[in-house]
């Protein structure tokens, strides 16, 4: 694992952009996983910014997102797919048909958890997989639990993640209850991998990351047996790790 501390978010987003500009540079038909939420705003912006410099090329890219709602269509506000199109794809020369999400629409759930885990398959798996993290130290919606499921499943989510997912929507109850995500043999899988966090309500879950015991109650745990880890974070969110492991700028564990 490499840790980076940041002073703030914007050098976390600038960094984690950083890597995933090298990766775009040194392979332009990288297949990129890709991740929703606040944590990972910051990193499309710097990535928009620098592809309008002329300095990045996602024409041959491919993306593949963690996670979606169920029951949220790709038109709905709210989902994944919505927000991927906002925050990033609406803004640089991805191709469409190159840009992958599972189907929260979906008839069959399961046909189409198999669907998306044949398609990651088919696509090669993932070079570089950009991943944030929740305060329970889920990754994707792999939520604390006995088992993690290698596989891309439906998940009934966690009332700490409703709560903490309910600040996107108007309230908690209209926070969608199931959600598919990539399993953690696809996360695992990935040839690199890029976890940006930020803020203080992350310091637990960066701890259970970086220095617990690996368990499928701390999903995120299980990067300490990647061989590619660069954990980007900002100081409030690696404090407690701090109190452990040291970090001046960056250190590799
Ligand atoms: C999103 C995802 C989640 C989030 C996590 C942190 O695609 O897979 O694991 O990365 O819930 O969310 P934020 O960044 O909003 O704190």
């Amino acid at each position: 694992m490499r840790i980076y501390k940041a002073k703030d978010k914007a050098e976390v987003s600038r960094k984690a952009a950083n890597i995933i500009s090298a990766q775009i540079i040194l392979k332009p038909d990288s297949v990129l996983g890709l991740a929703t939420g606040d944590s990972p705003i910051g990193t499309y912006e710097q990535l928009i910014d620098w592809y309008n410099k002329g300095d990045l090329d996602f024409s041959q890219i491919t993306a593949v997102n963690l996670d979606e709602y169920q029951g949220l269509g790709p038109d709905d506000e709210q989902s994944y797919a919505y927000f991927m199109r906002k925050h990033l794809f609406d803004h640089v020369n991805i191709d469409p048909v190159n840009c992958f999400i599972e189907d929260g629409l979906a008839e069959e759930p399961q046909a189409e958890c198999i669907r998306y885990t044949e398609l990651i398959r088919g696509i090669g798996g993932i070079d570089l997989q950009l991943l944030g993290i929740g305060p329970n130290a889920h990754i994707g919606f792999n939520e604390p639990g006995e088992a993690l499921e290698k596989d891309t499943h439906l998940v009934k989510l966690n009332e700490s993640t409703i709560r903490a997912n309910s600040r996107f929507f108007d309230s908690e109850d209209d926070v969608p209850k199931f959600a598919y995500t990539m399993g953690i043999k696809a996360i695992m899988q990935a040839r690199c991998i890029v976890l940006v966090a930020n803020g203080e309500a992350k310091a637990d879950a960066m701890y259970k990351c970086v220095c617990g015991t690996i368990s499928a109650e701390a999903p995120a745990s299980f990067l300490q047996l990647h061989n590619n880890v660069f954990i980007v974070a900002d100081e409030a969110a690696l404090s407690k790790v701090e109190t452990r492991i040291p970090i001046d700028k960056e250190v590799t564990i």
